[in-house]
C-alpha cells in the first residue's frame, strides 16, 4: 500500500529536482542603478560556474512592462538562435560558455528602468533571476553672475544652475566662507530655488537664485552653491568666480579684498 503513493511521491520529488535542479543564477542584489546613455551590463551569472557548452544553453532576458503585468522580450538564444528585440541587447557567446549571462545593452534611456529578469537554460536545468534597474542622470552645474554689480545697482544675483538629473528630487543649498571663521555658513536668505523643470529626455533642470548686496560683501567670502542628487556619492559644490566689483575694477579700497576673494577661490578649488 505504502509503495503505491512511494513511487509517484519520489517522482514529484525527482522531477522537482530536475526543474529548479542544482542550477542557480546570482544578480547584482536587489537593484542595480546605472546611469543614462551608459552602455551597461545587466548582471546575471552561474556562480562557479565549469565549462559549458553552449549548444546546450540557451538565455532568455525579459523587461516587465510598466503598469502592466506583461513583460517584454529583449534578447533570446538558444541553439543556433539569436534574436535581439531592443535594439544592440546582447549576450556574448564566450561569455555564456563560462557561465556569463550578463545582458549588455548599449545607451540605456531613462523609461528603460524597471524589473529585469534573466531565464538561464543549461540543459535539462533551467534557473532564473530577477533585479530590479534604476537609472538615473547626475547634475551638470554652474554658478554665474546673473547682473554684474554698478554703482547703480544695489543688488547683484547669482544664479545655480543644475541640468540634465534624473530622477527629480534634488536639494540646491547656498553656502559662505569667510576667512574668519573657516568653516561654512549655510545662507537661509535670500534665496529662491525654482521649481525643476522637464526636458525632453525626461531629465529635469533646475535654477537656484542667491540675491547678494554689493559691493558683494566684501569680506573675503567665497559663495558656494552645494547640490545634493541620489547620482552623486558626494553633494557637487560650485563657487562663484570673484566678483568684480565696480570699485575694485577700478582699484581703490576694495582692491585688497578682490585679491583675497581670489586666494581664497585657488584654496577652496584645491581643496575640490
Ligand atoms: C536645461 O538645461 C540645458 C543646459 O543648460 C538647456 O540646453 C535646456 O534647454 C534646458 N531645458 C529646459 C527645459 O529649460
Ligand atoms: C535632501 O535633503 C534632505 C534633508 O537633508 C535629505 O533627507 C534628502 O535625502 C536629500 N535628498 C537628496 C535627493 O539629496
Amino acid at each position: 500500500m505504502a509503495s503505491g503513493l512511494g513511487a509517484p511521491l519520489l517522482l514529484a520529488v525527482w522531477a522537482a529536482l530536475e526543474v529548479a535542479g542544482f542550477l542557480e543564477v546570482e544578480m547584482a542584489g536587489k537593484t542595480q542603478v546605472v546611469f543614462l546613455n551608459d552602455d551597461v551590463t545587466i548582471y546575471c551569472k552561474i556562480p562557479g560556474s565549469p565549462l559549458l557548452d553552449s549548444s546546450i544553453m540557451g538565455v532568455m532576458w525579459f523587461r516587465k512592462i510598466q503598469g502592466s503585468a506583461m513583460e517584454a522580450r529583449l534578447f533570446e538564444y538558444y541553439g543556433d538562435h539569436q534574436a535581439a528585440f531592443r535594439p544592440g541587447a546582447s549576450v556574448p557567446l564566450e561569455l555564456l560558455e563560462r557561465g556569463d549571462a550578463s545582458l549588455r545593452l548599449p545607451a540605456i534611456q531613462l523609461r528603460e528602468a524597471g524589473e529585469y529578469r534573466c531565464e538561464v537554460v543549461v540543459t535539462p536545468q533551467k534557473a532564473e533571476g530577477v533585479i530590479q534597474v534604476e537609472v538615473v542622470a547626475s547634475p551638470a552645474g554652474k554658478v554665474t553672475l546673473d547682473q554684474a554689480p554698478t554703482k547703480e545697482n544695489r543688488y547683484v544675483r547669482v544664479v545655480c544652475k543644475s541640468a540634465g538629473f534624473y530622477p527629480e528630487s534634488i536639494n540646491v543649498t547656498w553656502e559662505k566662507w569667510t576667512q574668519k571663521a573657516p568653516q561654512h555658513l549655510q545662507i537661509s536668505e535670500g534665496i529662491f530655488t525654482g521649481p525643476p523643470v522637464k526636458n525632453e529626455d525626461g531629465t529635469f533642470n533646475v535654477t537656484s537664485y542667491l540675491m547678494l548686496k554689493s559691493p558683494v560683501e566684501a569680506d573675503g567670502a567665497i559663495y558656494q552653491c552645494v547640490v545634493g542628487h541620489i547620482s552623486l556619492h558626494t553633494s557637487q559644490r560650485f563657487s562663484l568666480p570673484a566678483i568684480e566689483t565696480a570699485e575694485s575694477a577700478t582699484g581703490n579700497v576694495f582692491g585688497n579684498n578682490f585679491y583675497s576673494i581670489l586666494v581664497a577661490t585657488a584654496v577652496i578649488g584645491l581643496i575640490f
